[in-house]
């Protein structure tokens, strides 16, 4: 007979398995993401033993860089973005399997090169023929690279070759439908791995192990007990370096559409039958489909936007988003974006999901909470008359853990109330700090483990779900309706509103 832990269809945490052979083709070598998350993380993965012996990365950029030019540049990546090097012998190994090919994406000839380079490589590193290719460039050159990849045949086999696609995948709804026609007509989805590096943290994968290894809270998991769920992605940091792709892009695209909506679909998905790619992705279309904003017609009511101007982060004035470098003094492009959604299904329909991410807000931290309804008859003094209702919380980053707020008799002859908290921290209680969310999705891309990745109908239900409130504040009539904020505040009062107009209030964090 078979147990549920020989079933792996039923075992929900991935074996540790090494990787085949292969090469990983990076697109865009020369750029941060290669050099700051991919290549440490590699190196890192390499350390603790799980990448194959014969693990081959072939760096691809427009610069002429050598072999050993770009051997050096991510060697000072590895040093200055993770623990460093500390095992030179364990370097030179890695090293040994770094390549660079210089060539530029729009030039199908230059594709052919590629391909000859990659078919010697092959050869002398013995990657029987697997390859992952990875977009880590600005989405401008995925449709080429994409059709060049096609058109030069080398996506033709869909077991040996896959494609990581990095975000934004399209601007809106029919962009990310022209652009997954593209790549259905050069590869299977099979292949493809579209990237929302949320999936990688181990707090969001948490989510589903709480939720669905756990017998006691899914009983309470709908509308009947919750009263409604607050999700916020907040940061301190400003755009930073970024004017040039953050001004096409802004909090709804760069936020909203993947990371929040994201995390909404895993609190708020029903249990898939089996942990696998298809079922738990099916789970999450069927959660975007049933999503919608709370008020369509009446926009403002469920969806604010504003962008921050100067003020004060830790005792330090720090500029407005539009005196940073490279944006546009006018700019209109939120940098704060709050909505009010409802999930119409069985599960949730009535319970408000407010979502809200901003940049230099005051604090760092990315959190789900999940408020109960008040009980229907206080006969109990509470010390804390509004708040007294339950709440659980799920922190995703930093002080990754999660609490449960109730009520407890306060010590004493009168029997009045207090909130307090149960609190579960994975620091404390694993001793470790959870590993980069890149060398999980690394891993598991070259494992050909695609549970993690988008499928092309969850991203597109993802943009149907945004594109209506896109469209209204693209508006050249809109534009001048963008509130602001103070650097270093939660965000616009007209935000506060959104929620406040339900009796409801933004949680302090
Ligand atoms: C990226 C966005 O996808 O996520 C950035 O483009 C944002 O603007 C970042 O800062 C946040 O990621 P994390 O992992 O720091 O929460």
């Amino acid at each position: 007979m078979v147990t549920l832990l020989e079933n792996p269809l039923r075992v929900g945490l991935r074996q540790e398995r090494t990787p085949e052979p292969q090469i990983l083709v990076i697109f865009g070598a020369s750029g941060d993401l290669t050099i700051r998350k991919l290549v440490p993380a590699l190196y890192q993965m390499k350390k603790e033993r799980r990448l194959p012996p014969e693990m081959t990365i072939v760096g691809v950029a427009r610069r002429p860089w050598s072999d050993d030019y770009f051997r050096e540049q991510m060697r000072s990546g590895i040093e200055e973005f993770s623990d460093g090097i500390d095992n030179e012998e364990l370097w030179q190994d890695f090293a040994a399997g770094l390549f660079y090919c210089s060539a530029d994406m729009d030039k199908q000839e230059d594709y052919q090169k590629l391909k000859n380079r990659l078919e010697e490589i092959d050869t002398l590193r013995q990657t029987r023929g697997n390859r992952v290719f990875y977009l880590a460039v600005s989405p401008n050159f995925f449709t080429p690279a994409l059709k060049n990849l096609g058109a030069a045949e080398m996506l033709k086999d869909p077991i040996k070759t896959r494609i990581v696609i990095e975000k934004p995948f399209g601007r809106d709804l029919s962009t990310a439908q022209s652009l997954n026609r593209v790549v259905q007509r050069v590869c299977k989805e099979e292949q493809v791995y579209r990237i929302d590096h949320y999936l990688g943290k181990e707090t969001v994968q948490n989510l589903l192990v709480f939720r669905f290894a756990n017998a006691i809270f899914e009983p309470l998991w709908n509308r009947q007990f919750v009263d409604h769920v607050q999700i916020t992605v907040a940061e301190t940091v400003g755009v930073e370096e970024r004017a040039g792709y953050y001004e096409t892009s802004g909090a709804l695209r760069d936020m909203v559409q993947n990371h929040l909506l994201q995390l909404l679909c895993l609190t708020a998905m029903e249990p898939p039958n089996v942990m696998n790619a298809d079922s738990l992705r099916t789970e999450k279309v069927k959660v975007l489909q049933a999503t919608r904003l709370a008020d369509l017609d009446n926009l403002e009511n469920s969806a604010i936007r504003a962008q921050y101007r100067a003020g004060w982060m830790r005792g330090k004035p720090v500029a407005g988003y539009r005196e940073e470098p490279g944006v546009n003094p006018g700019s209109t492009t939120p940098t704060y974006v709050s909505l009010k959604l409802l999930i119409e299904n069985w599960r949730w329909q009535g319970v408000p999901f407010y979502i809200r991410t901003g940049k230099r807000l005051p604090k760092r931290v990315t959190e789900i909470a999940i408020q109960f309804r008040a009980v229907p008859l206080l006969i109990f003094q509470s010390v804390a008359h509004q708040n007294n209702v339950n709440v659980l919380s799920m922190r995703i980053q930093p002080n990754e853990g999660i609490s449960l707020r109730f009520e407890a008799k306060m010590p004493g002859a009168d029997l009045r109330s207090r909130t307090v908290e149960m609190d579960f921290s994975y620091g404390s209680t694993f001793g470790v700090t959870s590993s980069d969310a890149y060398h999980r999705l690394l891993l598991d891309c070259m494992l050909g483990d695609q549970t993690l990745f988008t499928r092309a109908d969850e991203v597109e239900e993802a943009w149907r779900v945004v594109t209506p409130i896109i469209g209204a504040w693209d508006a050249p009539s809109s534009q001048d309706l963008v509130a602001q904020y103070e650097a270093g505040t939660w965000g616009p009062s007209q935000a506060e509103w959104l929620i406040n107009q339900d009796d409801r209030r933004w949680r302090r964090l």
